[in-house]
Formats: C-alpha cells, sequence, structure tokens
C-alpha cells in the first residue's frame, strides 16, 4: 500500500529534514511561505556548493509553486535534484514534502526551480569543476540495509 498522496515518489536527493514549529507560522496560523522558501534555498543551495565544491550563490528562482498548505508539527523534507549544469551556473528542483507528525502519508507541498552560481574569492562566477561520479550528495542509507 502506497502512503503517498502522489502516484510518484519525490524526486531527488533528501537533503534537509525539520519539523515546523509555531515560530514558522504567518498570521493566519499556516506555515509561513517565505520559511518553507528558505529551506528549499538552504537545501539547494547545499548541493550547489557540493557541487561545485565552494561557494555559491542563489542567482534566480525560476519556479515556485505552492500544492499545499503545511501545518505546524509537520515534518518537512526537502529534496533536490541538479538538472541543468552550465558554465557556472546550476539549476536545481527542489520538492518539499510534508508528513503529518502521528502518520504515515505523505505529500508533496511545493516545488521549484532555483539556480546558483559558483563563486571565487573576489565574488565573481567560477567555472564549474568537471562532473565525477557520485558527485550528487550521498543519498541516505536505507533503514532496511541497517
Ligand atoms: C551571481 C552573480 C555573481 C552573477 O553575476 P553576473 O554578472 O550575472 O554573472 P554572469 O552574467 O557571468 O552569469 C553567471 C551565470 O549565472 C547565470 N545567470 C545570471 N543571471 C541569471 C538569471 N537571472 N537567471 C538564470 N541564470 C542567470 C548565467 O546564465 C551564467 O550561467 P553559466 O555560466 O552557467 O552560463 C551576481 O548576480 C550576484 O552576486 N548576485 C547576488 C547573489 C546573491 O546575493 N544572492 C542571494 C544570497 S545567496
Amino acid at each position: 500500500m502506497s502512503h503517498t498522496k502522489h502516484s510518484s515518489p519525490p524526486l531527488g536527493v533528501p537533503t534537509i529534514r525539520v519539523v515546523a514549529m509555531p515560530t514558522d507560522t504567518n498570521p493566519a496560523g499556516d506555515v509561513f511561505g517565505g520559511w518553507i522558501m528558505s529551506q528549499m534555498d538552504l537545501a539547494a543551495g547545499t548541493t550547489a556548493a557540493f557541487r561545485a565544491n565552494g561557494r555559491c550563490v542563489t542567482v534566480a528562482i525560476n519556479s515556485l509553486v505552492f500544492l499545499e498548505p503545511v501545518v505546524v508539527g509537520d515534518e518537512v523534507s526537502i529534496y533536490t535534484n541538479i538538472v541543468r549544469s552550465g558554465r557556472t551556473s546550476l539549476t536545481i528542483h527542489v520538492e518539499t514534502w510534508r508528513r503529518a507528525r502521528h502518520t504515515h502519508i505523505t505529500s508533496k507541498v511545493t516545488e521549484g526551480e532555483f539556480i546558483f552560481v559558483a563563486l571565487d574569492e573576489e565574488r565573481r562566477p567560477r567555472e564549474l569543476p568537471p562532473p565525477q561520479p557520485g558527485d550528487s550528495l550521498p543519498a541516505p542509507v536505507s533503514e532496511k540495509t541497517l
């Protein structure tokens, strides 16, 4: 039996997992979209820095869709996937999934495309190092293999 409301599983490598707290809400009591965006930016930045082997900055967020609300207590998981490597830039697809605290059911709540640029010491765009096998973030060890 599937525990996800979506037909496809999360796309990408699990990069950040965090619990939504009361301090993360908007005045209406739902989790603030800006907080979710910042988690997505942090996750994409982690992936970019790893691939670029150094400092990176966000240059653009090309798309961002909020599909469902997140509520306090939800476990929020961010997945990242590099979909394009340019000369100095990386385009990263980012998905956010929620799991209501007391259930197994997960659902996708946002997805977007973040663009990062690798920088040198003078904050100028820096050419990306050549791709290496396995230069995505390491996937976590499956519980089944523990
Ligand atoms: C990132 C920054 C150094 C890029 O400077 P720039 O003069 O635009 O650099 P370039 O024109 O050489 O572009 C560098 C790369 O970024 C890409 N890029 C620049 N602007 C872009 C945009 N709006 N959308 C998508 N890609 C963009 C270019 O296509 C290029 O990619 P490539 O080398 O893979 O082909 C500069 O814009 C900057 O410092 N911005 C502020 C970043 C920041 O503070 N972010 C928030 C905190 S992390």
